[in-house]
C-alpha cells in the first residue's frame, strides 16, 4: 500500500494532523492507522482539561508560561515553551470550530479550572470528560474529510528505513531516513508495508509499563521503541509522571481510573490514615503544589502509615456543584458505593504521562528524516523535568500544527507540492527560515525514488518462525515487567534498586527476542518487546541522571546538579 501521508494513531495529537494535511491538500490521501478502535486513546481519558490563557484580564502569557517553567524544574527549553503557551489559543479556537465544546457560566464566559502549578483559574473543560469530548469532535470532523482513511485494528510493527534495504544503520548514519512502516494487519494476521512520503508518529504514552496507571491498554511506548530501533534520538525518558490520585480499588492492577487534580482545585483535601490534612507538611501551595510533590507525599504517608491509599477528602463541597463539574467522577464512586458526599475516596499515585520520548525540534521533525513525532510520544522540550497539569493536550495540538508547517514548507521545496506563501501564512519568515528541507541522504534512495522504481522496500519476512506453543509466557513476563518497574523504578529510585532493575530487564529483553526470532508475531508480543526497550529507556535514563530533579527523585542524589542537562539515548 502506498498513501501522500501517513499518521500512526487516532488521539488528539493524529487527528488533528491529519485534519490539517487533508484540508490542505485535497487531492491527496491521509492515510490513518491504529492499533485499536479509532477512540481508544489517552485522549479520550483525559478529565481536568486544557490549559490556555483565556482571561486577559486576569492571566497572561508571561504567568502561563512562569507556572510551566517552574513545574520544569530547569530542564524545559524557554522558547518552546513560549511558542506553546502563545500558539495555545488560535489552536483551541480551531478545535472549538471543529466543534468541540467546553463549560460555559450563564454568561457565556468559559469556566475556568484551577490545577496544581497554576497560579491562575485558566484550565478550559468539558465536565471532567473534556477528552472525550475532544475526542468526538476530532472524529467527527476525520468522518467529514473525504480525503482520509482510518484503518483500525492494524498494528505498526516497525519503521521503514535503509536498514531493511539492506544499508548498515548506526546511531552515527548521519541521514536515517524513513520511507513507512511496517504493520501488522490483524484483520488477517498478515504483515503489509505501507510505502509513503512522510509518516507523523502521534502514539501516545508509555503506563502501561507500569502496574497500575491511568492509561488504557493501547499505551504501550510502541513509537518511542520503534524509534530507538530505528537508532534515531529519545531523551529524558526517566521522567515518569505519576498522578497522585487515582482511585484505588483493592487488589487491581492495569488501567485505574482518575481523580482529575480539578477536584482538588475546587477544595478537594487529602488526609493520610488519621485524617490529618498532610499536605501543608510538604508545600506552602498545600494539595494544589505541583504532580511531583504531591505524589511524593502521599507515596512518603502511605509508607509510614502501612496503608496502600490515602483519602481524597471532599464531604465538606457543595454536592450539587460535585456533581455538575464532576458527573463522571460522582457516578463512579457512587457505582462502588462511594458517596462523595458522605465517604472520603481512597486514591493512591499511578504512573500517568511520559514527559520524555522521541527527541524532536521545534517543528517536531524527529532525527529520522521524513518522520515526524507530536503529542506524548514526542519530547519537544515543553515539559522538562515535570509537565504541569493540564499543558499535554494544548501540546499536541500546537506541534501537530507545527508538523503540518513544516510539511507545506519541506513539500514546495522538493517541487511535489504546490504550497504558496500565502498557504504557509503563520509561518514567519524567520521560522520559514529555520525549517530544513531537502530529500534523505544520498546514502539511500528518497521515499520518491523508491516508489518509481516499483518499491525495493521488501516484504516481511516470517522465515522460521510459528505459533507461539505458550501464550502465558508473554502475559508472564510482562507481569515481571510491571512489577519490576513499579518497585524499583517508581516515584523514589536509588542506585541498588536501578541496578537491579537493568539486570532482570535484559533477562526479559533476551528470552522476548528470542521469542520474537522464533514465533509468529501477536499484538501481544510486539507489545511486550516494546514495553520491555521502554522500561530500559527509563531505567537506563533514571541511572545516567546522577542528580534528583522534577519527576525523578534518587535517595542517593538527592539534590540538583549544576550540570543541567538532557539525558539522550
Ligand atoms: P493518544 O491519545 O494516546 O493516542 C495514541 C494513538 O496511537 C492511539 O490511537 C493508539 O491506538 C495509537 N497507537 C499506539 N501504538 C500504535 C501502534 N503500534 N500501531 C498503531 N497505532 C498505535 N492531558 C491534559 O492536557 N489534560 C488533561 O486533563 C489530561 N487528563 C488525562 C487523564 C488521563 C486519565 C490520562 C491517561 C491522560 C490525561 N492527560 C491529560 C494526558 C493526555 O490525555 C495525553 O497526553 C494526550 O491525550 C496524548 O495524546 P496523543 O495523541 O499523543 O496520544
Ligand atoms: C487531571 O485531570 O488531573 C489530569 C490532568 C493532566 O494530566 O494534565
Amino acid at each position: 500500500m502506498q498513501t501522500d501521508y501517513l499518521v500512526i494513531g487516532s488521539g488528539i495529537a493524529g487527528l488533528t494532523y491529519a485534519l490539517k494535511v487533508a484540508q490542505h491538500f485535497p487531492e491527496k490521501q491521509v492515510t490513518i492507522i491504529t492499533k485499536a478502535a479509532a477512540d481508544e486513546t489517552n485522549t479520550k481519558y483525559a478529565q481536568g482539561g486544557i490549559a490556555v490563557v483565556n482571561d486577559l484580564e486576569n492571566d497572561s502569557f508571561d504567568k502561563h508560561i512562569e507556572d510551566t517553567l517552574i513545574a520544569g524544574d530547569g530542564l524545559c527549553n524557554p522558547e518552546v515553551v513560549e511558542i506553546v503557551v502563545k500558539e495555545g489559543p488560535a489552536r483551541v479556537q480551531e478545535i472549538i470550530n471543529w466543534g468541540a465544546q467546553f463549560d460555559k457560566d450563564p454568561e457565556g464566559d468559559y469556566k475556568l479550572g484551577m490545577e496544581g502549578g497554576h497560579s491562575e483559574f485558566r484550565i478550559l473543560h468539558y465536565k471532567d470528560v473534556t477528552g472525550k469530548e475532544m475526542e468526538r469532535a476530532l472524529l467527527a470532523a476525520v468522518e467529514r474529510a473525504p480525503n482520509i482513511t482510518i484503518v483500525k485494528h492494524c498494528f505498526v510493527i516497525d519503521i521503514i528505513t535503509q536498514h531493511h534495504l539492506g544499508y548498515l544503520v548506526t546511531k552515527s548514519t548521519p541521514d536515517i531516513c524513513c520511507y513507512g512502516v511496517y504493520v501488522l494487519n490483524t484483520a488477517n494476521n498478515q504483515i503489509e508495508k505501507i510505502i509513503s512520503n512522510t509518516t507523523l508518529l502521534a502514539t501516545g504514552g508509555n503506563g502501561q509499563v507500569y502496574r497500575t496507571t491511568t492509561n488504557p491498554y493501547i499505551a504501550t511506548g510502541d513509537g518511542v521503541a520503534m524509534v530507538y530501533r530505528a537508532k534515531g534520538r529519545i531523551e529524558n525518558m526517566e521522567f515518569i509522571q505519576f498522578h497522585p490520585t487515582a482511585l484505588y480499588e483493592a487488589g487491581k492492577r492495569g488501567q485505574a481510573f482518575l481523580i482529575t487534580e480539578a477536584v482538588r482545585g475546587d477544595g478537594g483535601i487529602l488526609r493520610n490514615s488519621s485524617g490529618e490534612a498532610f499536605m501543608e507538611r510538604y508545600d506552602h501551595r498545600k494539595d494544589l503544589a505541583p504532580r511531583d510533590i504531591v505524589a511524593r507525599a502521599i507515596d512518603n504517608e502511605m509508607k509510614i502509615g502501612g496503608t496502600e491509599h490515602v483519602w481524597l477528602d471532599c464531604r465538606h463541597m457543595e454536592t450539587e456543584k460535585f456533581k455538575d463539574h464532576f458527573p463522571n467522577i460522582y457516578e463512579k464512586c457512587l457505582s462502588l458505593g462511594i458517596d462523595v458526599a458522605k465517604h472520603m475516596i481512597p486514591v493512591a499515585p499511578a504512573a500517568h504521562y511520559s514527559c520524555g520520548g522521541i527527541k524532536t525540534d521545534e517543528w517536531g521533525r524527529s532525527s529520522i528524516k521524513n518522520l515526524y513525532a507530536c503529542g506524548e510520544c514526542a519530547s519537544t522540550g515543553l515539559h522538562g523535568a515535570n509537565r504541569l497539569a493540564s499543558n499535554s493536550l494544548l501540546e499536541a495540538m500546537v506541534f501537530a500544527h507545527r508538523c503540518y508547517k513544516s510539511l507545506l514548507q519541506t513539500s514546495s521545496n522538493r517541487g511535489g507540492f504546490a504550497a504558496t506563501p500565502g498557504q504557509l501564512s503563520g509561518v514567519s519568515s524567520d521560522e520559514s527560515n529555520t525549517l530544513q528541507s531537502g530529500p534523505c541522504g544520498a546514502a539511500a534512495p528518497s521515499p520518491a525514488t523508491l516508489e518509481r522504481a516499483g518499491g525495493e522496500v521488501p516484504d516481511w519476512n516470517a522465515q522460521g518462525t510459528s505459533e507461539p506453543k505458550e501464550m502465558i509466557l508473554i502475559t508472564q513476563s510482562l507481569k515481571e515487567l510491571q512489577q519490576v518497574m513499579s518497585d524499583y523504578v517508581g516515584i523514589v529510585r536509588n542506585t541498588i534498586r536501578l541496578e537491579r532493575a537493568i539486570k532482570r530487564i535484559d533477562l526479559l529483553f533476551e528470552e522476548t527476542e528470542g521469542l520474537y526470532q522464533t514465533s509468529t508475531v501477536s499484538p501481544q508480543l510486539l507489545e511486550l518487546r516494546n514495553m520491555i526497550t521502554v522500561g530500559y529507556l527509563i531505567t537506563k535514563g533514571a541511572s545516567f541522571r546522577k542528580e534528583s530533579r522534577g519527576l525523578h527523585y534518587n535517595v542517593d542524589f538527592p539534590d540538583k546538579s549544576d550540570l543541567v542537562q538532557n539525558i539522550v539515548l
